[in-house]
């Protein structure tokens, strides 16, 4: 008799952003004429940077040429684009993380779905509420769940750090009596809701996190965004980090890799729980799961270090951060409130006339053909709220944000 994984029937539903695509497509068969733009999926449309592309054509070349092919290589990455992570990504923010604390991997979701299996079945998770699915789900797999409730939209066991707007979109701390969990999923700059932590408070998490022997599970997937004056880079700028937190980053928004996957993990070596070392079980891991990511993506990840791949990556954070800022100009002017944008790519709305998330998904698709991604789908919290992404092109943008000027 067969045994599959249970916990799959504990989803009430599809993932969220492939729910999204599929009544998309559902419209658009049934709207074969409608043009549709989507400011739903956090996905690039810039073109890579020429940097990235000229690191792409000469590590190409050099796998067709038998002197310089590399098969396998190192499971944790290339030395060469670990060195310039912790030079260009951490030393220049004052922090000294070692080649041997990075694991570069396809991309961050593959983490941000893996690093749950460093722990046991039994620990407490915590997430925010609204939250990037992936922390919830991949703990739903690995049975942390408990049961999902239809009324609550969500399940049992986990502990959901609501983020409203009365406390500013930030997670608060558990207090005295409330469950302390052993794994807190913390992403900043935020999604959905786009909105950023200071140091300060982020410090307060760390020291939450080092005295209650907890693990931050912390995704700065969206860091390349960030403006304001006062916000951490990289959590391992707050004192203690080292010994309680994993850091989780993305080339995806970075440098437009979405279609290339890369990312990369860090897990520091003083990292460590009841007499076992993090970055060595990830290690073990790896050789697992894992046989490295492709050599000529990591040397085009590489470019994007050099001066010439960092201006070019720049600007093109600009063009979306110009695209988030006609965003909220516009909603503004639609008397919407909406949050975030500053630091992220994502403008997180209301909802207008009281719509659901899902309503209003409804609403805009079939009076404006513009596609968001409802608030509800990323947690109780999230319900009569909706995320635009600014990762359109410029001209979708302002063409979807005319469409609906006109329908609200
Ligand atoms: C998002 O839209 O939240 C992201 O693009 C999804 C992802 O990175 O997996």
């Amino acid at each position: 008799m067969y045994e599959l994984n249970e916990n799959f029937s504990k989803f009430p539903g599809g993932y969220l952003f492939a729910l999204v695509r599929e009544k998309t497509l559902e419209y658009k068969r049934k709207n074969p004429q409608a043009d549709i733009i989507s400011l739903g999926v956090g996905d690039v449309t810039r073109p890579l940077a020429p940097a990235v592309v000229d690191a792409l054509q000469k590590a190409t070349a050099e796998q067709a040429d038998a002197k310089t092919f590399r098969g396998y290589g190192p499971y944790a990455g290339y030395e060469f684009l670990r060195e310039a992570i912790c030079e260009k990504d951490f030393a220049s923010r004052n922090v000294k993380i070692k080649p041997d604390e990075v694991f570069v991997n396809d991309g961050a979701k593959s983490d941000a779905g893996g690093i749950s299996e460093l722990f046991g079945k039994n620990n407490a998770v915590a997430v925010c509420d609204p939250t990037y699915p992936v922390y919830v789900d991949s703990n739903v797999l690995a049975g942390r769940a408990g049961i999902y409730s239809k009324e609550q939209n969500g399940y049992s066991d986990i502990v959901y750090l609501s983020c409203t707007k009365e406390n500013g979109f930030l997670p608060q701390i558990p207090q005295e009596g409330q469950k302390v969990p052993s794994l807190i999923y913390l992403c900043f700059p935020n999604n959905p809701t786009g909105v950023m932590i200071s140091k300060a408070k982020l410090q307060e998490w760390v020291d939450y996190a080092y005295e209650n022997k907890s693990v931050i599970l912390y995704d700065a997937a969206y860091v390349s965004f960030i403006e304001s004056d006062d916000a951490p880079h990289t959590i391992y700028e707050c004192d203690h980090a080292k010994e309680c937190a994993i850091e989780m980053r993305s080339y995806s928004k970075t440098a437009g890799f979405t279609g290339l996957r890369l990312g990369y993990t860090v897990i520091p070596k003083e990292l460590e729980r009841n007499g076992l070392n993090l970055n060595e079980m990830w290690m073990r891991r790896l050789g697992v799961r894992y046989n490295g990511a492709p050599y000529i993506i990591q040397r085009a990840a590489e470019a994007i270090y050099t001066p010439e791949g960092e201006a070019q990556v720049k600007e093109q954070i600009q063009y979306y951060k110009q695209n988030t800022k006609t965003i909220l100009t516009k909603l503004k002017g639609m008397g919407i409130e909406a949050f975030g944008g500053k630091d992220a790519p994502y403008v997180w709305m209301k909802t207008p006339n009281h719509m659901t998330s899902w309503e209003f998904f409804d609403f805009l698709l079939d009076k404006a053909n513009v596609i968001g991604t409802p608030g509800s789908g990323f947690g109780s919290s999230g319900e009569g709220y909706f995320r635009l992404t600014g990762f359109g092109t410029k001209e979708q943008t302002l063409e979807a944000l005319n469409r609906m000027t006109k329908i609200l």
